[in-house]
């Protein structure tokens, strides 16, 4: 296995910046999740580090090799897409060795690496059949095999459980979990499914507009989002963002909305707030950090319910506050309705404050 570096990547197709100067390196072993939204040159990413496409700028390094120049078949990776593409017409066993017998390998090592592979993917009582005979999930792993045999140093793989259904995806996500463990595999994963990065991936890279955002550990940028982009796309229900504007009151600091409440700040918050660029500041909380109130407590604000929606254990919401909507989840024994008045405490060790000019966090300073 081996580490793989990108340096100053750039790929434009015309005028569009695919991928933008993303820098990072992923450790030997590591597994790293590609996310972001659609169109945000994830692929692009992937198939550059592949070398599929030519790149506009910037270095590929894989191990201690630069790999820039070379072609996809020398650069020792192997690739699983979205659609696993078998040969409908082999079997398993033969979908699995002809990789192998393209590389002119000896039959007893073909057969070895075969054997070995169906075993760690728990498919050797399928060796036999043709691809049309498996179900979803199993053709997925005849797919991972066929990049398994090869014993390549980096395993891309780009949306490879997209075309399987939820129960599946799950199922299948513990199983390349595991692969991954097993094999101590160096692995990077393209997904737009932030659940899917958050629980397999050691690291997760946020993309957007081509812009790397933010790579770091799931926890991490869970917990400490670098702007109001990271912030809104990983967690779910998302991060709530409230635009609002920072005064100084005295010896406090209190954000205050256009319809006229206002919301004292910690002084660790206060300093915060008062690093931004102007007074406009956004409020971020995750629904796990707020509380509901029916009447107004210190130090809540006033809001109106908008929905309301029950899944057994835990009831979500969405409550107007200020010019924004402000998801929170509640226990199944609370009562709310649409249009009610209710009062909302945000925790000040736990909420977020973005600059509302550059929407970059804030930091105490
Ligand atoms: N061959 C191409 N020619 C022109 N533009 C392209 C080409 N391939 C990709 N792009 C553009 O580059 C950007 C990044 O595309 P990419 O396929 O990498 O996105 P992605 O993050 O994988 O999205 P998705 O989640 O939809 O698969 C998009 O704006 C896309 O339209
Ligand atoms: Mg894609």
């Amino acid at each position: 296995m081996a580490e793989v570096v990108l340096k100053d990547v750039v790929k434009t197709y015309g005028s569009v910046y695919a991928v933008n100067n993303v820098s990072l390196t992923v450790a030997d072993g590591e597994f790293v999740a590609l996310v972001g939204p659609s169109g945000c040159g994830k692929t692009t990413t992937l198939n550059l580090v592949a070398g599929l496409i030519p790149m506009s700028g910037g270095d590929v390094m894989i191990g201690d090799r630069v790999v820039t120049d070379l072609d996809p078949k020398d650069r020792d990776i192997a690739m699983v897409f979205q659609n696993y593409a078998l040969y409908p017409n082999k079997t398993v066993y033969k979908n699995l060795a002809f990789p192998l017998q393209m590389r002119k390998l000896p039959k007893d090592e073909i057969d070895r690496k075969v054997q070995a592979a169906a075993k760690v993917l728990d498919i050797t009582h399928l060796l036999e059949r043709k691809p049309r005979e498996l179900s979803g999930g199993q053709q997925q792993r005849v797919a991972l095999g066929r990049a398994l045999v090869r014993d390549p140093k980096v395993f891309l793989m780009d949306e490879p459980l997209s075309n399987l259904d939820a129960k599946l995806r799950v199922q299948m996500r513990s199983e390349i979990k595991r692969f991954h463990q097993d094999l101590k595999a160096t692995i990077i994963y393209v997904t737009h499914d932030q659940l899917e990065a958050v629980t397999m991936a050691d690291k997760m890279a946020v993309m957007n507009g081509g812009f790397l955002q933010q790579y770091d550990t799931p926890a991490n940028v869970f917990a400490n989002p670098v702007n109001m982009f990271v912030a809104g796309f990983i967690g779910s229900p998302a991060m709530s963002l409230i635009p609002l504007t920072a005064v100084t009151r005295g010896t406090e600091v209190v954000l205050t909305s256009a319809e006229g409440w206002e919301l004292p700040l910690s002084p660790a918050n206060a300093k915060k707030a008062l690093s931004a660029k102007s007074d406009k500041v956004v409020l971020g909380a995750r629904h796990s950090t707020v509380r509901l109130h029916k009447t107004q407590v210190p130090g809540s604000v006033p809001g109106k319910v908008y929905t309301v929606e029950p899944t057994g254990d835990v009831t979500f919401a969405q409550i107007f506050v200020s010019s924004a909507i402000l998801n929170i989840s509640l226990g199944p024994t609370v009562q709310i309705s649409p249009d009610e008045s209710v009062f909302i405490e945000f925790d000040q060790e736990r909420m977020h404050l973005f600059d509302g000019v550059t929407e970059m966090a804030l930091k105490a300073v």
